[in-house]
Formats: structure tokens, sequence, C-alpha cells
């Protein structure tokens, strides 16, 4: 007898989505983000900056003049953009569905100098997305945390005193813990909404400017 084969069977992975845009009109989308702290006059989170109310998204609701009307417009036509490799990964035509995919919730997000934003998921929505507006080096980046259950109290190879040897540590890291996506103005990221995370402290002098936003898809 002899062992003749060995598999790495890769279970459970998160597929996290990253794009990228090309001459990404910044200036136009920062100007649009500090206005709406006026037209929205939502209050400011102590910790995580201020965020606009989570349904900007409905245009008619929020916006009267014609330049806010076509950025929001605009925007929500740049984070579907990447929804179609959602739809190709996942195989929906096998579905034979009339499926739409719809915005259920957008806001935007300004982490002034020292916010961040706590561990948080957003919950069973289906995906979660961000796109970066402003998003320089030192401005915090989205950290994810595994969410699988006892992943935190696991200890391998098992050693009589409680501190966790750094091998045993080395060993841990690999296989769960906490991983960080680096991301820059014009970046969307998109996420199953399950899937914790984070974003680290603003560094900088300049605010971090995104918008986030939830989204399922639909039969039409
Ligand atoms: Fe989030």
């Amino acid at each position: 007898m002899k062992l003749v084969s060995h598999d790495n069977v890769l279970l459970f992975p998160v597929k996290v989505h990253k794009f990228s845009i090309e001459n990404f009109d910044q200036q136009k989308f920062v100007k649009f983000a500090t206005r709406l702290q006026y037209i929205c006059q939502s209050q400011l989170r102590t910790g995580t900056g201020w965020q606009s109310p989570s349904d900007i998204h409905d245009v008619n609701k929020y916006f009267k003049e014609k330049e806010d009307i076509d950025c929001m417009t605009e925007l929500l036509k740049i984070i579907s953009w990447g929804f179609p490799e959602i739809e190709k990964y996942y195989k929906f035509k096998k579905l034979n569905l009339d499926l739409e995919a719809r915005i259920i919730s957008l806001w935007v997000n300004i982490n002034y100098p020292g916010a961040h934003n706590k561990m948080h998921n957003h919950g069973t929505a289906g995906f979660a997305g961000t796109l970066y507006i402003q998003k320089d080096e030192d401005q915090g980046e989205i950290v994810f945390e595994d969410v699988r259950r006892e992943s935190k109290l696991w200890v391998v190879p098992k050693t009589k005193t409680f501190d966790v040897p750094t091998d045993s540590q080395w060993i841990s890291e690999n296989i769960f813990g906490y991983q960080e996506i680096e991301t820059k103005t014009g970046d969307i990221i998109l996420l199953p909404s399950w899937l914790d995370h984070m974003v680290g402290i603003n560094k900088t002098q300049d605010p971090r400017i995104s918008v986030s936003f939830n989204f399922n898809w639909y039969e039409k």
C-alpha cells in the first residue's frame, strides 16, 4: 500500500469582487458628496464621520437641481457595471428567470480625519458594495473578518499553555482571520452582504468619501 494522491480542496471560499474605473471623475462626485450634506441634513456620527440617509437612490425624494439628479443617476449606473460579473459567476442564466438587479439601499459616507467604521455586516440583503469617490493611501482600508463559527477558538497544534505559540498563530492566520483589500479612488468592491467588515482609521487630513449600497436580484 502507498499514498498516491493529494488534492487540496478549497471549501466555502468567500468571493469578493473588485473593479477599477478608468478616468473616474473624482472632482465631480466629491462636490456632489459635499452638497449632499446640505441637501440631506443628516447627523454627524461620532467615530464614523458623516453618513447620508440610506435611501438617496430615490432621486425624486431628495434632489431638485438637475446637476444633483444627473450625479445620482450616473452613480447608480456606475455601481451597477460590475453586477453582470456576479450574474456570470453564479450562472444566473441557468435559472431561466427574468431577473433584474435592484438597489435596496444606498448612502454616502464621509470619513473625516480620525474617523473609522466599526465591524459590521449588511445582514441578509443579498450583496453589498462600495464605490470609492475619494480614497487615498492611509485613509483606511476595508478589512474583512472570517465569519466561520468557532474559528477564533481554533488552536492547532493544541498546546498546554493558554498563550498561542507563534507557530500556531501562523497556522491560524493562514486558515482564518482578517483580510484587507487595498482600494483607491474609482474602485468598486462587491461582497456578500453577510460578510463582516470594517474600515480603518483615516490617518490623513482629507476626507475619505465612498458610496455604499445593498442590492439583490428580483424577478421582473
Ligand atoms: Fe459596510
